[in-house]
């Protein structure tokens, strides 16, 4: 009886055996686990004539590329020597099952404090094309940002020829003040920030901005070849054209979703987006400016209006000599407020194949976005009240402003039982019915204050619209969901009407992303399934909006058993 056992237990260790060694070995490859460490610092950078202290990853800026399979997992050990708080966000990563990895401070996790470090894990799952990390702490990531490229699993291929070469393009914004600064002087005067003093292309202004002809990227071609650009919009509080001169752009995806390709000569890329284009070099070997401008759909608001370049150069010996000496060629980019070519545009994104639009709608939820402003409070001065007409600037959804907890983050209270962090009394409509689009009534300009999220239960089927309003000014809001994509299934301009409007949704081929551009004057319509727990901040990916509370957050509850469950809370995790 026992001999038997014995022979039993052997054979079981045999086949273990022979399975732990037919994984290692048959497929080496299969899934990798990338260890980095960042070190936040100052770092000295030198742009537009002057030299500055900037807060840096590793002393790059850009901070480094992280390239990764689908499947693979990362261990990112941050390491804060700054003398700022600090988080880092994974933007787009669907974080399922870690959201204590997501990075938002105060709703995921608190700060890392100066001093401090906190190792990121999580495993990318069913995703990808191009996303990008950065800071989200105050506006840290003007400066703190790369991109996180994830190339099919080893093995798969794209939906599109492989192309000869593949660059990422970091659109950021480069400010001659310390953005910290700017925005801790904006809340203290209640008015709007300063706007940048340039934009930049992969952390270079380019040589139409002074002393920049030095630096300006240079992405090479060679003549007949096709180039992949991962478009990356870093930019602060911009939503940005991009075009090369003379050059058709082939759009393959965005927010790491394929899509049905497409031939355009510019693209609008609002913050937080990304699109992959390919590029052929098949002109007349020479150099083209690639560059960006301002789409600025707010009217009278400031704005940076200068244009960042860099220089697509048709490799030697094709451009060598005089082609490498003429001055490059400019592309014609949309005028700052074009919303027609912006929504063309966005009009124009169909996913690559038909898509599982969630159908049975269990929370149909509708959510005003746009701007306030509160009336100056009795004990406040005159100085911290420079809004229009004496106010101070604020934003909402649903007309709550989104104010962060400071004690423990949302989803360390959620976990852990903490009472009065955060309410779960979000409205799922707007407190009050207005035309929205229209002339505003004065007194609907000021919100509520408050932490305040959205309870969703595990595996609902979720619809919002967002729709815009025009109180203060319209603008085109990019909305950006943490630990989710979603179907855009419509937008249009006006107050979404649901008898006319739902006959314009896609439920075959939406593009699935991450942000949605809210048309100014306008409203979207997105979809998700509610299949991954835990607390994920939405918000508008224009930082200034973000700093005014134009935010609120979705509480998924565990579903059964503990693969619909979120994991125990590292034990590093930075506490407050
Ligand atoms: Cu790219 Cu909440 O951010």
């Amino acid at each position: 009886m026992e001999g038997l056992e014995k022979s039993k237990m052997s054979v079981l260790l045999g086949i273990v055996f022979l399975l732990f060694v037919a994984h290692s070995s048959a497929f080496p490859a299969y899934s990798k686990v990338h260890n980095h460490n960042f070190v936040v610092e100052a770092t000295p950078v030198k742009r537009l004539c002057k030299s500055h202290n900037i807060i840096t990853v590793n002393g790059q800026y850009p901070g480094p590329t992280l390239e990764v399979n689908d499947g693979d997992s990362l261990e990112v050990n941050v390491v804060n020597k700054s003398p700022y708080n600090v988080t880092i966000h994974w933007h787009g990563i669907r974080q399922m099952r870690t959201p204590w990895a997501d990075g938002p401070e105060f709703v995921t996790q608190c700060p890392i404090r100066p001093g401090g470090s906190y190792t990121y894990r999580f495993t990318i799952q069913g995703q990808e094309g191009t996303l990008w990390w950065h800071a989200h702490s105050s506006w840290l990531r003007a400066s703190v940002y790369g991109a996180l490229v994830i190339y099919p699993k080893q093995g798969s291929s794209y939906p599109f020829p492989k192309p000869k070469r593949e660059v990422p393009i970091l659109l950021g914004e480069w400010w001659n003040a310390n953005p910290i600064d700017v925005i801790r002087e904006a809340t203290r005067t209640g008015g709007s920030p300063n706007v940048s003093d340039a934009y930049t292309i992969n952390g270079q202004p380019g040589d139409l901005y002074n002393c920049s002809s030095n630096g300006t990227t240079v992405i090479p071609i060679d003549s007949g070849e096709t180039s992949l650009l991962r478009v990356i919009n870093a930019a602060l509080n911009q939503e940005l054209f991009f075009s090369v001169a003379q050059h058709k752009l082939t759009v393959v995806g965005a927010d790491a979703s394929y899509l049905k390709p497409f031939s355009t000569s510019v693209i609008m890329v609002g913050p937080g987006q990304t699109t992959d284009v390919l590029i052929t070099a098949d002109q007349p070997p020479a150099r083209y400016y690639i560059a960006a401008k301002p789409y600025q759909s707010a009217q009278g608001a400031p704005f940076d209006n200068t244009t960042t370049t860099a220089i697509l150069e048709y490799g030697s010996p094709s451009c060598s000599g005089q082609c490498a000496l003429k001055k490059p060629v400019m592309p014609n980019l949309p005028a700052f407020n074009d919303t027609s070519t912006a929504t063309s545009f966005s009009q124009s994104l169909r996913s690559l194949r038909k898509v599982p639009v969630p159908i049975g709608i269990d929370e149909n939820l509708f959510f005003t976005v746009g701007l306030g402003l509160n009336k100056c409070p009795p004990n406040f001065s005159s100085s911290q009240c420079q809004g229009p007409n004496g106010t101070r600037f604020t934003a909402s959804m649903n007309n709550v402003s989104f104010v962060l907890p400071s004690n423990f983050s949302i989803l360390q209270a959620h976990h852990q039982g903490i009472p009065n962090v955060f309410t779960t009394d979000f409205p799922a409509n707007p407190p009050v019915k207005f035309d929205y689009t229209g002339n505003v009534s004065r007194s609907l300009w000021q919100p509520i204050p408050g932490t305040r999220v959205y309870k969703l239960r595990y595996g609902s089927e979720v619809q919002i619209v967002l729709q815009g309003t025009n109180i203060q000014t319209a603008e085109n809001h990019p909305i950006h969901l943490h630990g989710y994509d979603f179907y855009i299934i419509a937008e249009g301009f006006g107050n979404f009407d649901p008898k006319k409007d739902s006959s314009k949704f896609n439920l075959v081929d939406p593009p699935m992303r991450n942000t949605v551009g809210v048309p100014v004057n306008g409203w979207a319509v997105i979809r998700f399934v509610a299949d991954n727990p835990g607390v994920w901040i939405m918000h508008c990916h224009l930082d200034v909006h973000i700093s005014w509370g134009l935010a609120m957050a979705f509480l998924v509850e565990n579903g059964v058993g503990e693969l619909q469950s979120i994991e125990p809370p590292p034990s590093d995790l930075p506490l407050c």
